[in-house]
């Protein structure tokens, strides 16, 4: 799977953007605040449907426009696609899968897959729950649209839920909510049924990368946190016993929304005990187990986004991540063109100035 052409109108800092994109490395450099990160970021969103820097859609549009396009270009399987974002101030976004109008969201994910190291990575692991549910739900949600659409009805039960929540007083609703809470259950256990079994894979890869990472002296654990439990009558015991709770604090306190999960390296918590180069080491095994998940899941090898992350590895990590991009296309941002001179024969490189981008 691989991009052949990005266009972008009125996206962030670009007015009017064409690039053809090679099959191996592109690598675009530029100064700060020239647009390299705006890029990557709408491949991205063509990926995911999200922008990785959680932001309004408003902000997306460059400034004083009022709407914005993306539209990329590719092939898989020799088989030409072409996805299109188009968002106009106070509209419905506007989704094409090869030309076609689609209704849903879900129906974009997972037509391109990628996987992006950025900075913000390692809020992965420094960060509160949000962080991590939202890294195993993108990387669910990329090889399932069915889990994808699993989410928006958890989050469409929540929100009713919680409404009946903020009006109940005394018994008047106890039935409106056991039908919510009937219905919490069923998505409940089946969304955290599918990111246990997720995260069991990711952390067979995960203790693989640690322990290659570290030369054979660290080992990589990960386990689910939930807040209802595993099983069925687990999660039906707790929704159940918890509603007094919920009711007083008008909002539902236990779900997958407000699951997490811990990340161990020699047993040890890493957000709390890993040192910086663990926690670090700990976020590049993350993402080099997403891209084998989805390889795995989907029988391609997605598209890899690389912001900025070279200057931020010392040097076996970066000949690490090096090594595993090499065979296949990859964006790279830096501030920098000499660094990669490494892979010279391989790369295309882009300046950027001011929105404006250049092959050369
Ligand atoms: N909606 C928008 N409209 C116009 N310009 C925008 C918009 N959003 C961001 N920008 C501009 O885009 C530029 C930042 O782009 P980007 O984040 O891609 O920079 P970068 O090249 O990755 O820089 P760095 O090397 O610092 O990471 C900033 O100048 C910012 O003001
Ligand atoms: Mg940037």
């Amino acid at each position: 799977m691989f991009i052949t052409e990005i266009q972008l109108k009125n996206f962030r800092n670009y007015h009017d953007l064409l690039i053809y994109p090679q099959k191996d490395i592109n690598l675009i450099y530029g100064k700060n605040a020239q647009g390299k990160t705006n890029l990557i970021e709408s491949v991205y969103l063509a990926s995911t449907g999200r922008s990785h820097r959680a932001i309004k859609e408003n902000q997306l549009i460059k400034e004083g426009e009022n709407g914005y396009l993306i539209k990329i270009k590719g092939i898989k399987d020799d088989i030409p696609f072409s996805l299109e974002i188009k968002y106009i101030k106070g509209e419905k976004r506007q989704i094409k899968i090869n030309g076609l109008l689609v209704s849903k969201l879900g129906e974009m994910i997972g037509v391109l897959n990628t996987v992006i190291f950025s900075p913000e990575d390692l809020q992965i692991i420094k960060q509160g729950p949000s962080e991590r549910r939202r890294f195993i739900d993108i990387l669910i949600s990329q090889t399932s649209s069915t889990y994808f659409y699993k989410l928006q009805k958890l989050n469409r039960i929540i929100k009713q839920k919680n409404a009946v929540l903020k009006k109940y007083q005394h018994k008047e609703l106890t039935d409106l909510l056991d039908v919510y809470n009937n219905k919490l259950e069923d998505i409940s256990y089946e969304i955290i049924k599918e990111r246990v079994k997720f995260l069991e894979e990711t952390e067979k890869h995960f203790n693989i990368f640690i322990k290659k990472l570290s030369n054979n002296n660290e080992t990589g654990e990960i386990k689910y946190i939930s807040s209802l439990g595993f099983t069925r009558e687990e999660i039906k015991k707790n929704i159940h016993n918890n509603i007094k709770n919920e009711i007083k604090n008008k909002m539902t306190l236990y779900g997958p929304h407000r699951d997490d999960f811990t990340i161990f390296i020699n047993d040890k918590d890493v957000k709390f005990f890993g040192s910086q180069g663990q926690q670090r080491t700990s976020v590049l095994a993350l993402k080099l187990s997403e891209i084998e998940i989805i390889k795995e899941k989907t029988g391609y090898f997605p598209v890899l986004l690389l912001d900025d992350v070279m200057s931020e590895l010392d040097l076996s990590r970066r000949k690490f991540l090096t090594e595993s991009i090499l065979t296949r296309q990859t964006f790279i941002t830096s501030t920098e063109k000499k660094n990669y001179s490494q892979f010279l024969d391989k790369t295309t490189f882009y300046h950027v100035s001011q929105g404006i981008v250049e092959q050369r």
